[in-house]
């Protein structure tokens, strides 16, 4: 039993302040749960001057990776230097020395995972990374731990405190996508360069991570489909509203007939549920298991403090692993290495959904015959429609709810419609989600 377990951090940006932050302030508390101290032994950046609002020992301080990489007395290092290098190489150098990892870094794991948990295995350590999915809330213990009981069905997950913030204000506030984003900028909550973020990257690295968790699949990253809410306008948001549906930048995973969704996408979901209430920046996960039922968790998903709450109770789980002499315990991705399997990734073709679809017409007799006619050519059926009143001269708004649908139809009988002279815009398709069991 170490009375000691010395930590090293890679990273002193925001989450990096709030875990040094935490230390400080919890530290009492952590060493009676524990029974041992967490000490901080050294921070590692390539800043060391900036004032981050805590105090910290300058001793402690260094610009030289190496200082914590090859220390023989640290025993377990905290990568928060985010993306791909200089990340992957420290945490493979740092594992090929013997020590522990705590990550939050999502992309590198999502890209990488498989060449550090093989580096993890081989060298008898863990990695672990709470905090790459959802910030401080516990989803990914619970998939590893609590709920590992069940086989999965599939999953939901509003992932991206910068999306759903966008999102929210658009749809309380009726206001556009840039001018929103452009707030967000100004307030800090989101990136200077947003795109991982708005183009759903950030959520489709973390989707891919839940699906191997939860699946025990592997996720080639490029069959993650995509879409981001760049294009959502606040006329879809109002749109949706009226026909009493949310638009949230959804990600999406289904099991079925061993086959898997992987999709990240602008999701219509009814008002009534309860992922439709998560506002703001905050996050929510819901996954079902065939014994367990759903489950949704809910909390902040991003930010210094909820973030590092998680980096730290992953410190915390990997010092009493040490301490008890049963570390490696739980496997890297919730399953045993050879149990891991390639399940087919779905293409968007295969998916079937009911959709949303805004045309941009002349407003003029037949318009909506012509339309109609090539969604019924390609098995489209229409649940329900309007047509506004349009405040345009020259154009008019028609508004079309599907039910269910191949996505293949879908696309080819978009690609028509877009090229009949009535039709002035490219149309805007958004995916319903309305039957989550
Ligand atoms: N940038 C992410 C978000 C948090 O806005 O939710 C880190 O993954």
């Amino acid at each position: 039993m170490k009375p000691v377990i010395n930590v090293g951090l890679l990273g002193f940006g925001t989450i990096g302040t709030g875990v040094v932050k935490l230390l400080q302030n919890n530290g009492n508390l952590i060493e009676r749960r524990l029974g041992a101290k967490l000490q901080l032994k050294r921070i590692a950046d390539l800043d060391i001057t900036t004032d981050r609002g805590v105090q910290v020992d300058p001793a402690l301080l260094t610009t030289d990776a190496a200082q914590v990489l090859d220390a023989p007395d640290i025993d377990l290092v905290i990568e928060l230097i985010g993306g791909y290098e200089p990340a992957r190489s420290f945490v493979l150098r740092a594992i090929g020395n013997g020590k522990h990892i705590v990550t939050a870094n999502k992309a590198l794991l999502a890209l990488h995972g498989e060449e550090i948990f093989a580096a993890a295995a081989k060298n008898g350590v863990e990695v672990m990374f709470e905090a790459a999915v959802g910030g401080g809330i516990p989803i990914i213990s619970s998939i590893k731990e609590n709920l590992c009981a069940n086989n999965f069905h599939n999953i939901f997950g509003i992932l991206n405190g910068t999306c759903n913030y966008i999102l929210t204000r658009m749809t309380n506030e009726g206001l556009d996508f840039a001018e929103v984003l452009k707030a967000a900028q100004d307030a800090g909550y989101a990136e200077a360069d947003p795109t991982f973020d708005i183009e759903g990257v950030d959520t489709a690295h973390k989707l891919a991570l839940l699906i191997s968790l939860c699946f025990g699949t592997k996720v080639p990253f490029d069959q993650v489909y995509t879409e981001g809410i760049s294009k959502v306008s606040s006329l879809d948001i109002q749109y949706a509203r009226q026909f009493g549906f949310q638009i949230k930048l959804l990600a999406i995973s289904k099991l079925t007939n061993g086959a898997i969704e992987a999709r990240v996408h602008p999701t219509m979901i009814p008002e009534h549920y309860p992922l439709a209430d998560v506002a703001g920046a905050f996050n929510a996960v819901r996954v079902t298991g065939d014994f367990v039922g759903p489950v949704m968790l809910y909390g902040l998903g991003a930010g210094m403090e909820a973030t590092a709450s998680a980096v730290v109770g992953d410190c915390i789980a990997l010092a009493r692993n040490i301490n008890s002499g049963t570390s490696p315990r739980t496997p890297g991705m919730a399953y045993q290495p050879e149990a891991i399997e390639t399940l087919p990734i779905k293409s968007m073709d295969e998916v079937v959904s009911q959709y949303y679809m805004r045309f941009t017409t002349v407003d003029q007799p037949g318009v909506l015959a012509k339309i109609s006619g090539v969604l019924g050519a390609h098995q489209i059926s229409i649940a329900s429609m309007v047509q506004p009143e349009s405040h345009d001269v020259g154009s008019v708004p028609i508004v079309i709810m599907t039910h269910v649908s191949q996505e293949k139809n879908v696309r080819a009988a978009l690609a028509e419609v877009d090229q009949l002279d009535v039709v002035l815009e490219p149309t805007h398709l958004i995916r319903i989600e309305n039957d989550l069991d």
